[in-house]
């Protein structure tokens, strides 16, 4: 099967960036917000990234222009799905939330859609079973920014089949992303790893081993990090960073990811990173 037409459903940070992506790579979206003025902020935001490419010579003025014009924003799920091959879900990482988007989906969707999800920390297996076709249920966890990292991680579920693994890993390349196949773990491999780097570097601040810049130079300098660890947990944002952390800590039972409790606190006041413009940086 070919992915002819898909839906992005969310069109914040990765929704918008996925919806970028597809778009770019002639395969037209769908994309489904909530409200107008989210629609519009996320339409804004695509072409804003677009233009920062063309102002690098990566596309052409007409590629921004063709890229923009195969994305079709809309409110309604049921309109949205009902012609895709794909449905790729990016909204807020709340079960419940999920849960009534694909009760949605699975309403209104083509007997052969595949159903995707970007969650980072919530089980592929637990969100496929809220659907009728498990087997057809897959994790594309993308990363952020999303026009310029290469990695797909695709995530197995227990019941995702080979075919459906398969049409996924395709798309993939289309949209010239490296896709990486891991199964349903809590946090994935991605997280997994990089989450208790984050926390240990909190710890490092909390406890008064360095400042959060020093710790940032140390693993920028010494490690060739693009980012520092507790700079990139700003622009994941703090709330992220702690659901995530819940997540390994909850599904392995094990103490090694318990959450910093400088973390737990930066998050209970507020200073969530880049999006409030205030975590262990200042933006404002
Ligand atoms: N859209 C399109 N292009 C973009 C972009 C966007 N949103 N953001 C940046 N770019 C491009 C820039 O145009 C630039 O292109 P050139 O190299 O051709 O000049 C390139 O990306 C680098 O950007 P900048 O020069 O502005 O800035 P930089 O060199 O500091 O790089 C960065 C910025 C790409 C974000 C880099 O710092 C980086 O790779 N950081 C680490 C990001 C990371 O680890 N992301 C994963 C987070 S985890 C996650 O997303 C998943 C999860 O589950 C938590």
């Amino acid at each position: 099967m070919d992915i002819k037409k898909v839906a992005v459903i969310g069109g914040g940070t990765m929704g918008n960036g996925i919806a970028h992506v597809f778009a770019m790579n002639r395969i037209p979206v769908n994309l489904i917000e909530t409200k107008q003025e989210f629609a519009d902020k996320a339409m804004a935001t695509i072409d804003k990234n677009l233009e920062r490419m063309v102002s690098k010579e990566k596309i052409s003025a007409e590629d921004k222009v063709t890229t923009l014009d195969s994305i079709n924003a809309t409110l309604s799920i049921a309109e949205g799905v009902k012609d895709v091959d794909l449905i790729v879900e990016a909204v807020p990482e709340n079960f419940d939330i999920k849960k009534s988007v694909w009760e949605a989906v699975e309403a209104n969707a083509q007997d052969h859609a595949i159903f995707a999800s970007n969650t980072s920390s919530i089980s592929i297996t637990k969100l496929a079973a809220l659907t009728g076709r498990p087997e057809k249920f897959i994790g594309m966890h993308f990363f952020n920014p999303v026009p310029v990292m290469k990695l797909v991680e695709i995530v197995r579920g227990l019941e995702t089949d080979d075919e459906t693994y398969n049409v996924v890993e395709k798309t993939s390349k289309l949209l010239a992303k490296v896709p990486v196949p891991v199964n349903d773990f809590p946090g994935f491999v991605s997280n997994r790893v990089l989450m208790p780097m984050i926390n240990e570097a909190i710890f490092c601040v909390h406890e008064g081993v360095a400042t959060p810049e020093n710790v940032d130079e140390v693993m920028k300098l010494g490690m060739a990090h693009p980012m520092g660890p507790l700079r990139l947990a700003d622009f994941i944002g703090l709330d992220v960073c702690l659901d995530i952390l819940n997540v390994l800590y909850e599904g392995f039972k094990d103490p090694k990811y318990r959450p910093a409790p400088l973390l737990v606190k930066m998050v209970d006041a507020g200073k969530l990173g880049n999006k409030t413009g205030e975590g262990f940086y200042n933006y404002k």
